[in-house]
């Protein structure tokens, strides 16, 4: 087997996360949440809220890439949306380069508890 046809199979290895104007981004490793890398790289291109999947502020839409995701709220991402792409960046991870649209939930709340 050809060595540089290998997919890129290193656990370190990170992927880059973009935006639909493909201005600045950040670095995101398979295994870490995309909202986690982000606030790991003292960026601030995604709103933040619970981290936990419940509030719905970090909704994104995944234009181009591989992603999976964790268990997500239904009151966010329904499954027409998850089919369409959407997701919450705090249970989205990279699989691949992945380009970002901004899609906060319409009913998304920002709990009391949010620090910066
Ligand atoms: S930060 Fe609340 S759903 Fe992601």
């Amino acid at each position: 087997m050809n060595a540089a046809s290998s997919p890129p199979d290193v656990p370190d290895a990170e992927f880059r996360v973009t935006f639909g104007d493909g201005a600045g981004g950040f670095g995101c490793r398979p295994d870490e949440r995309v909202l986690l890398a982000m606030e790991r790289q003292a960026r601030t291109d995604i709103p933040v809220g619970c981290r936990g999947g419940g509030c719905g502020i970090c909704r994104v839409q995944v234009v181009r890439g591989p992603y999976r995701t964790g268990p997500m709220s239904r009151r966010h991402i329904t499954a027409e949306d998850a089919m369409e792409g959407y997701a919450l960046a705090c249970r989205l991870y990279v699989q691949g380069d992945l380009v970002l649209v901004r899609r906060p939930a319409p009913a998304a709340s920002i709990p009391a508890r949010v620090t910066t």
